[in-house]
């Protein structure tokens, strides 16, 4: 059997380029189109840089040569993936903050699991791609923002902004931060109610000087319970990320975290979510995995609920110790872990820009009563 070239474009030619408005053909995914026999080549490059994107363009093109032209054919597809270092997000038109573009709550049900670790490096990796960002630390239990970030000792100031008073957020490595913790003393217990928290969160968000901020990443506290509910209530959040481990009750948490943002009530769009402490590596072997807490439970969980898989980070000794330290990983040049983070943000950027193409704003509920006497109100 002798394929030609015309045949194979033409299967080609039925399938779409993802949100680009056109066929793979026509649209200049395909580079190349090579037949020798029975066999095929075919050079791709595509913009997502997820490797589900880049498995499902495979399976794609292998699936309408088969169907289309020859069964039998043997075929490889090179896939290059060729992402713009900074993508277009667009603008959500009448955002109800002003300034504040894109607002993405980072959450996980079960504690520990690293989302703070994670807020932060996804900080640091959008700052390095040439966004403005914002931090809002919510952690009310356990506000972990400034130490990563090294702003401990930070007290905000109060600016005059047209005759109104706002807090001026406290920056470092290019991110403006504002976190419970620089409110409240480190061993102060304090009680809060979901209503009293929502409102807090609210005058960090509309009583603080922002400035421009294309994401403001919001770093939950661990749960899924009432409190959550009137955070997610009361801020326009655009979409969520949810961390969890590969573990199986850090499954079953993370679960519930994207069951809670799905709810009526709540309708937050689930990004995706991101694995941390996929596998272990030990410092002195570099080449070793060793799979302490289950292999690919949070991609396969994804795979479930259908939401994006953002992809997965090693458990290494150095991504303790630079939160520690007050440093974050992504802000290393050129290192394997580096460029994990920045592969990881830039499928949630991706995510992030087919949401608001596809999706109106979310809508939140405003907050109307004082703090702590009951409650939000449509
Ligand atoms: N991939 C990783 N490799 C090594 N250590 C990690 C990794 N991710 C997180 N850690 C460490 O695990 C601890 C918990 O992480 P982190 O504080 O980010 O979790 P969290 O989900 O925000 O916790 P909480 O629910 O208490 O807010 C921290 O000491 C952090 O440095
Ligand atoms: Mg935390």
């Amino acid at each position: 059997m002798k394929l030609s070239k015309q045949d194979i474009l033409k299967a080609l030619e039925t399938i779409s380029a993802p949100g680009e408005g056109g066929n793979m053909v026509e649209t200049g995914a395909v580079k190349n189109v090579m037949t020798f026999g029975d066999e095929v080549i075919v050079d791709i490059t595509i913009t997502n840089p997820s490797l589900q994107a880049k498995k499902r363009t495979e399976v794609d093109i292998m699936k309408v040569i088969h169907d289309k032209v020859y069964e039998k054919a043997k075929i490889t597809v090179n896939v290059k993936v060729d992402a713009p270092e900074k993508p277009k997000v667009n603008v959500i038109k009448g955002n109800a903050i002003p300034g504040i573009q894109n607002i993405i709550a980072v959450a996980s049900g079960k504690g520990g699991v690293g989302k703070s670790t994670v807020t932060a490096n996804l900080a640091v990796a959008l700052q390095k791609m040439g966004f403005k960002v914002g931090i809002l630390d919510a952690d009310i239990y356990g506000p972990s923002i400034p130490i990563m970030f090294d702003v401990e000792k930070g007290r905000p100031l109060a600016v005059d902004i047209n005759g109104k008073s706002k807090m001026k957020p406290i920056e470092n490595y290019g991110v403006k931060i504002l976190s419970i913790g620089f409110f409240t003393q480190p061993d102060q217990a304090v009680v809060w109610r979901g209503p009293m928290a929502a409102k807090a969160l609210n005058q960090m968000i509309f009583d603080a000087h922002w400035g421009e901020i294309d994401f403001l990443l919001i770093d939950l506290p661990p749960g899924t319970g009432d409190i959550h509910l009137s955070i997610m209530q009361s801020l326009p959040i655009t979409g969520a990320v949810i961390v969890s481990t590969p573990q199986v009750v850090a499954l079953a948490d993370a679960k519930k975290g994207v069951a809670m943002f799905q709810q009526e009530s709540i309708n937050v769009p689930v990004l995706g979510i991101i694995e941390n402490m996929s596998y272990f590596t030990p410092n002195e072997l570099p080449n070793y995995k060793y799979y302490i807490f289950g292999k690919d439970g949070a991609r396969h969980l994804a795979e479930d609920l259908g939401v994006p898989f953002l992809g997965g980070l090693p458990l290494v000794q150095s991504i303790r110790e630079a939160g520690d330290i007050g440093s974050p990983a992504a802000l290393q040049v050129d290192t394997p872990l580096s460029e994990a983070f920045k592969e990881i943000t830039q499928n949630v950027v991706q995510e992030l820009v087919n949401r608001n193409e596809n999706l109106p704003p979310t809508e939140a509920i405003k907050i109307t009563t004082m703090a702590g006497c009951a409650a939000v109100k449509k």
